[in-house]
């Protein structure tokens, strides 16, 4: 078929045409914002998930509902806690420069484009940041992490406040940041929901969060409706796949999609990557996707995922890395137990523990409990076991 009409996005953050199976999280998050906007508390969301369920493209599409509602959006993505100021201090600078833009910038714009420039002065991290403003200092420059992000949005959300405004900010790939960084982020975020001001952050992140102190869960709990996500359920995968394809008066053999939702099992990237790729093949001037479009896609899909969205992570992996993770895959899918991998890579649990701990930094796997471990990938132990097909 017409690949220049493929309507499916397999890639990270693609936005698929049909964001399926989200309707709660999304109406949850449009009553947060208008809350927000109106001065009375709500919760907003971390969202958590393997890779590829969703979680990027979920967090933009809030940044859609939130500026229909009169937001300006920021998004950033994490990657350690060094860089935390920094990206804060940009996206809080972006966002203040747009807010400035929507009218003729007032006094509290300008205070708080001050108070960043000595917040930025404060945190070595953020100092490369440009800021022509005067320092506004006493309010975000104490260099206590928390305590002045608590300042700076509370003067980011003031600025937006008396310009009838509001400003959200979506953080992505949280499970990066240690649990330090995070409880900061957790108590500056308290100041501006204490104040009923619309300044609104949603997360994301691996199921990996990292562990925080009690006080910081008890902000997190007030502040963030927990949101675990994951494969489409088979109504919703229907929907993820008819509906691009009837955009373009393309319809799929109840049979071709049963055999997309066997091979995909509901997960969102793989069931772009295959729906692509079943598309692809379909005979031009068709119609109608079929069982055997299907069937010829899966071995192109899978050399697709094994090079795009599993190899990309699992090459930066040691030889010790990767036996580790080819005996995790030998004992299933899901949750295994670190004790019954280092029986069968013949060693003692304390000899394998820094492997498994380097596989965790790398997230590729995470501890959802105490001694236990599981992949940060849906299906990786069928990666795992088409890319070294034994053990070591
Ligand atoms: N609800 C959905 N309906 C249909 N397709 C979706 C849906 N959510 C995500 N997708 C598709 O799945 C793919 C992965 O989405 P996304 O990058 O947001 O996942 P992620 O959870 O952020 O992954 P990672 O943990 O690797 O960052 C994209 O191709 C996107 O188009
Ligand atoms: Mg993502």
């Amino acid at each position: 078929m017409d690949q220049v009409r493929n309507p499916y996005s397999p890639g990270a953050g693609a936005r698929p045409s049909e964001l399926a199976g989200r309707s709660s999280e999304l109406a949850d998050m449009d009553v947060a914002l208008q809350r927000a906007l109106i001065g009375r508390s709500g919760k907003s969301q971390l969202i958590t998930g393997l890779r590829g369920v969703g979680k990027t493209v979920l967090l933009h599409e809030f940044g859609r509902v939130a500026v229909k509602r009169g937001f300006i959006y920021e998004h950033i993505e994490v990657r350690d806690a060094e860089q935390l100021p920094l990206l804060i201090a940009v996206a809080a600078r972006k966002a203040l420069v747009k807010l400035g833009g929507k009218k003729k910038a007032k006094g509290a714009n300008r205070r708080a484009l001050g108070v960043l420039k000595a917040f930025a002065q404060a945190h070595p991290a953020a100092a490369s940041l440009q800021n022509e403003s005067e320092v506004v200092a006493g309010v975000a420059d104490s260099g206590d992490l928390g305590s002045d992000l608590g300042g700076l949005f509370e003067e980011v959300g003031e600025a937006a406040r008396s310009l009838e405004a509001g400003v959200f900010l979506t953080v992505d790939e949280m499970h990066h940041l240690p649990s330090p960084a995070l409880e900061a982020l957790l108590r500056g975020l308290h100041r501006t929901s204490e104040l009923g001001l619309p300044f609104v952050l949603a997360g994301a992140g691996l199921p990996s969060l990292p562990a925080v102190s009690e006080e910081a869960r008890a902000y997190a709990e007030r502040m963030f409706r927990f949101r675990p996500i994951g494969a489409l359920a088979t109504d919703e995968a229907a929907s993820a796949v008819l509906a691009p394809a009837a955009g373009e008066g393309v319809s799929w053999k109840g049979a071709a999609l049963a055999r997309l939702y066997e091979v995909t099992q509901g997960y969102p990237y793989f069931m772009q990557e295959f729906a692509k790729q079943a598309w692809d093949l379909a005979e031009e001037g068709s119609d109608v996707i079929r069982p055997s479009d299907v069937e010829r896609s899966i071995p192109l899909a899978m050399m697709e995922l094994d090079q795009g969205f599993f190899q990309f992570r699992a090459a930066k992996t040691t030889e010790p890395e990767r036996a580790y993770l080819r005996a995790m895959a030998e004992l299933g899918p899901g949750i295994v137990r670190s004790a019954d991998v280092a029986t069968l890579l013949r060693k003692k649990t304390t000899q394998v523990a820094p492997v498994r701990d380097a596989l965790m930094k790398k997230a590729i796997c995470f501890s959802p409990r105490f001694n236990e471990l599981a992949f940060t990938f849906p299906m990786f132990d069928q990666f795992m076991k088409r890319w070294m097909p034994s053990l070591l």
